[in-house]
């Protein structure tokens, strides 16, 4: 079933193959491939790109639309679990877009729907169809996703469109600047990821020089509702603001990308330069998430490559050590992934120390 969950389930010819679907449904209109279908939003978190761009998306391939945009009015508020919900919503559709809270809740939920799962958002985990029109929107605008020098400037820590971009874009030697307060900075988890792989990066706290040299500079908001100590949000909140004045000598290629909400880590006199295209990117969203939906509901050719089998483990309760993992939350098989003599979440995919079966 072509689920869609993380950046790291798709290869890079497998990206690109995506990318050039998205490209094709951009010029060209197919009103009926969907029509047969429905597609269900479920959204436990708030949203205004991803919940709309997805529905314009089934709407322009003729797929009807239902589901909620918030838990509030659903039988969630009785104590229904989300297991309970995925089984109902899956038999009312042909294929579910849920954004949940907790990590790893995309993978739990494609666990157990016998429709395919496209995640638009866990927690601070993935937000990997983010990620593809990111790479669209790079694609288009540098020509090439090869060799790109990218700076993350903001929220890297809870900031989950980084962390799917970033794991993307390292299949395509990428050179990675982070530039964030030491509390909100990259996971130790994903520089390790960068390490193994001999990838560039450099770790900063500040931006002007990095203008100079990058061709994408990536912002993100700061993400107040993720932060259990409320007084690190307020000391970190207003470290990073753009402004036009720091663009005066970027170079000529740079593009300044935001996956949106933004609050005021770009001031307004930005978007009136040529660097900022966060509004196209946002746009980008629909013929990327009409490639996904159409990916999902098997309406283009698609060969997927030969994956290393992964071993999966399950226990009889949760292991993982991250308190926001679905597996803590919910009834889960608790499984772990064992890869390279070291254990994985399956769900949410942080390391799991000292284990003890
Ligand atoms: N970029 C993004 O996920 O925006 P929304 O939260 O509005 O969907």
């Amino acid at each position: 079933m072509n689920h869609f969950i993380s950046m790291k389930d798709f290869s890079k010819n497998e990206i690109l193959e995506i990318l050039k679907r998205a490209n094709y449904l951009d010029s060209t209109p197919e009103r009926n491939l969907c029509r047969e279908n429905i597609v269900s939003t479920l959204f436990f978190e708030p949203s205004t790109r991803t919940r709309l761009s997805f529905v314009t998306a089934a709407y322009k391939l003729g797929a009807p639309v239902h589901g909620f945009d918030s838990p509030s009015g659903t039988s969630l508020q009785k104590g229904e679990s989300l297991r309970d919900t995925i089984k109902m919503a899956e038999s009312y559709c042909d294929t579910i877009v849920i954004r949940h809270p907790k990590d790893g809740s995309a993978r739990f939920a494609a666990d157990i729907s016998k429709v395919p799962v496209i995640n638009g958002g866990d927690g601070a985990n993935e937000h990997p169809s983010q990620t593809l029109l990111d790479l669209y929107t790079i694609q288009k605008e540098q020509e090439s996703l090869e060799n790109i020098k990218i700076a993350f400037l903001g929220d890297l820590k809870y900031g989950r469109t980084v962390h799917s971009l970033t794991k993307a874009l390292s299949l395509f030697n990428a050179e990675f600047y982070f530039i964030a307060a030491p509390e909100i900075q990259i996971p130790d988890y994903l520089l390790e990821e960068l390490r193994e792989k001999g990838i560039k990066y450099q770790l900063l706290d500040n931006f002007q020089e990095i203008v100079k040299k990058v061709d994408v500079l990536y912002v993100t908001r700061v993400q107040k509702e993720r932060f259990q100590d409320f007084s690190v949000y307020e000391k970190v909140k207003n470290n990073y603001i753009l402004k036009a004045e720091n663009l005066r000598n970027a170079k000529d290629n740079l593009i300044v990308m935001h996956p949106l909400p933004r609050v005021n880590e770009i001031a307004l006199d930005v978007d009136d330069t040529k660097f900022a295209k966060y509004f196209q990117q946002a746009a980008n969203g629909v013929p990327v998430r009409e490639a996904i939906i159409s990916l999902a509901l098997e309406k283009f050719p698609f060969s997927r490559e030969e994956k290393v089998q992964e071993e999966i483990l399950k226990n009889s309760k949760s292991l993982c050590q991250n308190n926001n993992c679905i597996s803590n939350s919910e009834e889960t098989d608790n499984k772990i992934v064992h890869h390279h003599g070291r254990d994985f979440c399956y769900y949410c995919r942080r390391e799991i120390k000292d284990v003890n079966r």
